[in-house]
Formats: structure tokens, C-alpha cells, sequence
């Protein structure tokens, strides 16, 4: 992992420096401007910025999409429900769905580390001044406390204040694109792949490792082809 960030890091320095000598239109131009003007970005903070913007925000929603599908899969009457509005044109079910979708099975487990700035009390333990906290978003959001029927998916949950882009001051920077790549993403399987289905047993199918990130390696499904399936409309 060290390597592959060492070796991330060095594409986009390379990358940063190219574009400053033909600065675009582009996000990578409008943060190399940023830090031209003084006390904002240096290039290294540039650098920085561009490599937590790609991977806070494609792994994310990569498995928000893929989670969320196979939600829809192993609960067939939600997916049902949830074809039928996409069909009928009707958006709102779509907005609270990507929602439950979050909450369920959200693809970021863990909020980053935290430290105590000060000594505190929280859910009945004792923190001290510097003392590191890790947040489980995964587990607050299935927190019987919070949620009515937690392990339950109801994709038009009113009540649901999910934890899955975090709170405060850190709040997810790109929760709009998110919502928006998984209504784009969803609504379009739905509509076109009305017969999709999970292609293995779910106890055959594999997560990837690691600490913060939850999501599949792959996601095999099977559907008909829509006409002869010579020429997929995509
Ligand atoms: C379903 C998709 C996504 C989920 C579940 C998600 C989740 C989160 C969470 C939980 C945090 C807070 C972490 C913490 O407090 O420790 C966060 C922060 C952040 N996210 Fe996302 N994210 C998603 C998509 C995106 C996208 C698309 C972008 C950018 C285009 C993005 C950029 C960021 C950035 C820059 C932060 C740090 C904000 C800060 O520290 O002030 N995220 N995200």
C-alpha cells in the first residue's frame, strides 16, 4: 500500500507540474491557481488535495453502487418496488432509497481517527485529553436506538439520519455527486436490466480487505438482453 501511495504521489506531482505550464479548465488547474495565490495551496498540498478528491471519490461511490445493488438483489420485493417508481417516473422513492441504501450497507465503515482535544465522557466510557476515537459509522447507522427495525431495508425510510458522509465540520465534501452518480446509476439498471439477478449464492461472493472501505471485489449478475442482444442500448 506504501508503494502504490508513493507511486500515486508521483504521478500526480508529475501530473501538477505539467499543467502548470498549461493550465486548463480542469479541477487539477483551478487547485494549482488556488495555490498561486500565496498563503493558499502549495504544491504538495495540490497534490494532496487531488489524491483524497480521487480516491474519497470514486472508491466510495464505486461501492455505494455495488453494495447498494446487492441490497436490492437479496431483498427482491424492495427491488420491485423501487423498479416501479423508477418506471412511473417517480423521483422521490429514488431520493429516500439511496438513502437506506447508505444507511444499510454503506460503503465507508470507519470515520478517520479523531484525538481528544479535551477530556470527555462518551457513551458511557472515559476519553482522555489526546486519546485517539474511532468512529463506526457502519454500526451507528444499525443502531436500534436510532433506527425503528434496523437490519430492515425500507427504501422510503422517512426517519433516517444516517452517519453513512460522517457529521460536522469533516461532513463528506462530495455527499451531492455521490447521491447523484447512485440515482444515475441505480435508476439506469433498473429501467434497463428489468430482469437482473445475482448470478451466484450470496456466501460465494467476496469482499475486499481492509480497514475503512466496504465492497465487493466483483458483483456477478445475469439479465436478458434487451431485442436479439446484438446491440446493448446504453
Ligand atoms: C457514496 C459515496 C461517499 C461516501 C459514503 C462518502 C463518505 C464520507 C465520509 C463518511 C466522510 C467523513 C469522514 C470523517 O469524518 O472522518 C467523507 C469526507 C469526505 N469526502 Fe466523501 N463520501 C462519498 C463520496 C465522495 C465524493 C464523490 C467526493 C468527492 C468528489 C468525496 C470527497 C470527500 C472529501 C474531500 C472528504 C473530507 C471532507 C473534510 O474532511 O472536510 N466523497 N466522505
Amino acid at each position: 500500500m506504501g508503494r502504490a501511495v508513493r507511486r500515486m504521489r508521483g504521478y500526480l506531482g508529475e501530473l501538477i507540474h505539467r499543467k502548470r505550464g498549461e493550465l486548463g479548465d480542469d479541477l487539477i488547474s483551478g487547485l494549482i491557481r488556488a495555490s498561486d495565490q500565496g498563503e493558499q495551496l502549495s504544491e504538495d498540498e495540490a497534490a494532496s488535495m487531488a489524491f483524497i478528491l480521487l480516491f474519497a471519490g470514486f472508491e466510495t461511490t464505486v461501492n455505494l453502487i455495488g453494495n447498494g445493488m446487492l441490497a436490492l438483489l437479496r431483498n427482491p420485493a424492495e427491488l420491485a418496488r423501487l423498479r416501479d417508481a423508477v418506471v412511473a417516473g417517480d423521483e422521490a422513492l429514488l431520493g429516500t432509497a439511496v438513502e437506506e441504501l447508505l444507511r444499510y450497507d454503506g460503503p465507508v465503515e470507519l470515520a478517520t481517527w479523531r484525538f481528544a482535544s479535551e477530556p470527555l465522557t462518551l457513551g458511557g466510557a472515559r476519553v482522555e485529553r489526546g486519546d485517539p476515537v474511532l468512529v463506526v459509522l457502519a454500526a451507528a447507522d444499525r443502531d436500534p436506538a436510532r433506527f425503528a427495525a434496523p437490519d430492515v431495508l425500507d427504501l422510503g425510510r422517512a426517519d433516517n439520519p444516517h452517519l453513512g458522509y460522517g457529521h460536522g465540520i469533516h461532513y463528506c465534501l462530495g455527499a451531492p455527486l455521490a447521491r447523484l452518480e447512485a440515482r444515475t446509476a441505480l435508476a439506469t439498471v433498473l429501467r434497463r436490466l428489468p430482469d437482473v439477478r445475482l448470478a451466484v449464492e450470496p456466501g460465494e461472493l467476496r469482499w475486499r480487505g481492509g480497514l475503512i472501505m466496504r465492497g465487493l471485489r466483483t458483483l456477478p449478475v445475469a439479465f436478458t438482453p434487451e431485442g436479439d442482444g446484438s446491440s446493448p442500448r446504453w
